[in-house]
């Protein structure tokens, strides 16, 4: 799929992920890199970035949240329905390492099901964090792939806390070549921190309000830095950096 004009295309298949998250198909192939998002074109709601979470040789999917109007209008959206996307967008995560832990919280664990599956041949640590189990998405996918780790806000289902103290204790005996992770920003910050103090290269993907998708609006910069094709991905120090997270 070329990503310069809206497409519309027909939903195939939607599956119920958790409580309040589904995943989209679209029988159409794209050429993703993971961490790289679609502009997803709703009829009468608009248009909103959405991180490629499945990718094959037939077909794409994104995996969303419903969380205000405009994931509201999606959810009433039946399968043989068609919605408008371009893209892909973005800078996708770099695959490096050899020992690698993956780091999710919440819907940020969208892009990194199809990460974990882009990297052959590697030692994958998943850390998956939600507020509740039903909120939780991704463990049997991520459990194919290598060790799963689970945080809760309420111990609904793994240890009790913060996902990111989960992954310090585990840094306190093992090592790793890179964290890559997506989630809120206040785990995105820890996790940079994390890297800084322990000399580990780190890969978050950033979220900003994004509207052109290209560069040209700046909607989304963080100084002279674009969210939108810059990133979404940026190595943790430059994050620190560029103050993304103040
Ligand atoms: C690069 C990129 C990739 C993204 N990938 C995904 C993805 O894979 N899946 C996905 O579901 N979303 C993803 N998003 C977010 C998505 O684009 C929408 O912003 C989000 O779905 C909210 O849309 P909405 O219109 O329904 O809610 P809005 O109208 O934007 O928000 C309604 C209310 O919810 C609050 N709110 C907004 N976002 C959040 C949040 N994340 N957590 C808690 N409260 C919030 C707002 O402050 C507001 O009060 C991504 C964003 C970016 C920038
Ligand atoms: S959204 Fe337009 S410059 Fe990034």
């Amino acid at each position: 799929m070329k990503n310069d004009e809206i497409k519309m295309l027909e939903i195939k298949e939607i599956k119920k992920e958790a409580e309040g998250i589904r995943s989209f198909f679209f029988s159409k192939s794209i050429e993703a890199t993971p961490g790289q998002y679609i502009m997803l074109w709703v009829p009468e709601v608009g248009e909103k970035p959405f991180s490629v979470s499945y990718s094959n040789s037939n077909l794409f999917g994104i995996t969303v949240k419903k969380i205000g109007p405009f994931t509201s209008k999606l959810f009433e959206i039946k399968r043989g329905e068609k919605l408008g996307v371009r893209g892909p967008y973005g800078k996708g995560f770099k695959i490096k390492g050899e020992k690698v832990a993956v780091v999710g919280g919440g819907i940020g664990m969208a892009p990194l099901g199809f990460l974990g599956e882009r990297m052959k041949n590697k030692k994958i640590f998943s850390f998956i964090g939600a507020r509740t189990e039903k909120e939780m998405i991704f463990e049997k996918r991520m459990k194919r792939i290598g060790k799963v780790t689970i945080a809760t806000d309420d111990g609904s289902a793994g240890k009790k806390g913060f996902i990111t103290e989960e992954l310090e204790n585990f840094l306190e005996e093992n090592k790793i070549d890179n964290i890559y992770a997506c989630g809120p920003a206040p785990m995105l910050k820890r996790i940079a921190e994390i890297g800084e103090e322990r000399a580990i290269e780190t890969q978050i993907s950033l979220e900003r309000k994004i509207k052109c998708g290209v560069g040209i609006c700046g909607n989304c910069l963080i100084g002279d830095f674009r969210v939108c094709k810059d990133g979404p991905i940026i190595s943790g120090k430059k994050a620190l950096q560029i103050g993304a997270f103040k």
